[in-house]
Parts: C-alpha cells; structure tokens; sequence
C-alpha cells in the first residue's frame, strides 16, 4: 500500500474541506499514478471531490455511515479494509484526508509527496515525513512550475512497515 499528497511548507494539507490550491501538474501527477488502481480515502475527502466517484479506479471509502455511499465500496473500520484489499493485485493508493493518513501510514511502503513552495492557511495536516525517524526520502524532482507554484515531487520509503492483519 501506497500513499499520495501534496502538502505545503508546513505539511498543511488542506482548508475548509478543500485543497489549498489549484495545481494542475500535481493534478495530472495524482491521475497518472493513481489510474487504473485502488484508491481509498475518508468520507470527507470523498465528499469534497466535484465529481465522483473518480472515474477509472476503484474508490474505497471509509465512513460510519454507508448507507450515504451506495455508489462505492466503503468500510466502517480499517481491519475491513485490510481484508478486501489483501487479495488485490493491483496497488493501493492511500489519498487522504488527514485522519486516513494518521492511520494508514504505518502501513504504507511509500508516500509519493508533492511539496508546494508556499505556506497557506491549512485547517488540517499531515505527519512532517522528514521528521519521523523510520522514512527516508529518496527521490526528489527538480522544481516544476504549475500556476505560480513552485512544486517538487518526492518519493519518502517507510523502513518500518506494519503488517496489515
Ligand atoms: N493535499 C492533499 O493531498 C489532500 C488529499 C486528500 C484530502 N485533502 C484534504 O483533507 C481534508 C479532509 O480531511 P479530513 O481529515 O477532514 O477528513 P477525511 O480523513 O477525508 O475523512 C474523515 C472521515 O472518514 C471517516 N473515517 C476515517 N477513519 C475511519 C475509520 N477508521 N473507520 C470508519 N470511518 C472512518 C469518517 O467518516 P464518517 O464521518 O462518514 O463516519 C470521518 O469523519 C480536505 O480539506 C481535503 O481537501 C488533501
């Protein structure tokens, strides 16, 4: 399992259930690497997208509440979630929001970060990755300009992965 974000200088991930901007290259980034795959995400993230589900991947939704997601395959808890995804063959991707992320990074192999040059007003955040002794980044892109960002592509790899079971 995967993980997938973009976050700004301070790890700020998002702002009134939205994203803190318009970033096409990052756009295009999340839809090359997440097409065709699992995507699996809060009900709120799930929410907060224009249209949905997305189209051509399968969304997993974690929610209380499934009845309200007819449209999608959801989970009341992670351990469900595990369960449906162990025999999958094709990757998961972890994207989001801050509450999916708390709990399913321990699991993730990698975490593909876009990291935009700018500090915004974000409500909810994600784990500073560079802090936190088990990952290491070990790609990073050149500087991409996007609609006025500056933006870096990042790969972080988890040298301490929890075993979904
Ligand atoms: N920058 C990025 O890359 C990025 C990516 C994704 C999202 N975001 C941003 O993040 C924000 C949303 O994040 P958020 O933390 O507020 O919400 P979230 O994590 O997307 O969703 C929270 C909801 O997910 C459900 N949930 C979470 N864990 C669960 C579990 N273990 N079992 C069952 N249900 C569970 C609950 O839904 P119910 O209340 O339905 O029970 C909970 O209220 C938005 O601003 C969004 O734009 C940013």
């Amino acid at each position: 399992m995967n993980l997938i974000v973009a976050v700004d200088r301070k790890y700020g991930i998002g702002k009134d259930n939205g994203l803190l901007a318009r970033v096409p290259a990052d756009m295009k980034f999340f839809r090359e690497k997440t097409m065709g795959k699992i995507i699996v995400m809060g009900s709120s993230t799930y929410m907060s997208f224009p249209k949905r589900p997305l189209p051509d991947r399968e969304n997993l939704v974690l929610t209380s509440k499934p009845e309200n997601y007819p449209e999608v395959t959801c989970f009341e808890n992670i351990a469900e979630l595990f369960a449906y995804i162990k025999d999958k063959h094709e990757d998961v991707f972890v994207c989001g929001g801050s509450t999916v992320y708390l709990q399913l990074l321990p699991y993730c192999e990698k975490a593909y970060v876009t990291h935009i040059d700018e500090e915004f007003e974000a409500d909810v955040f994600f784990p500073n990755l560079d802090e936190l002794e088990n990952w290491e980044k070990t790609e990073e892109s050149d500087v991409v300009e996007t609609n006025g960002y500056n933006i870096t592509f990042a790969v972080y790899e988890n040298n301490d992965i929890r075993e979904m079971n």
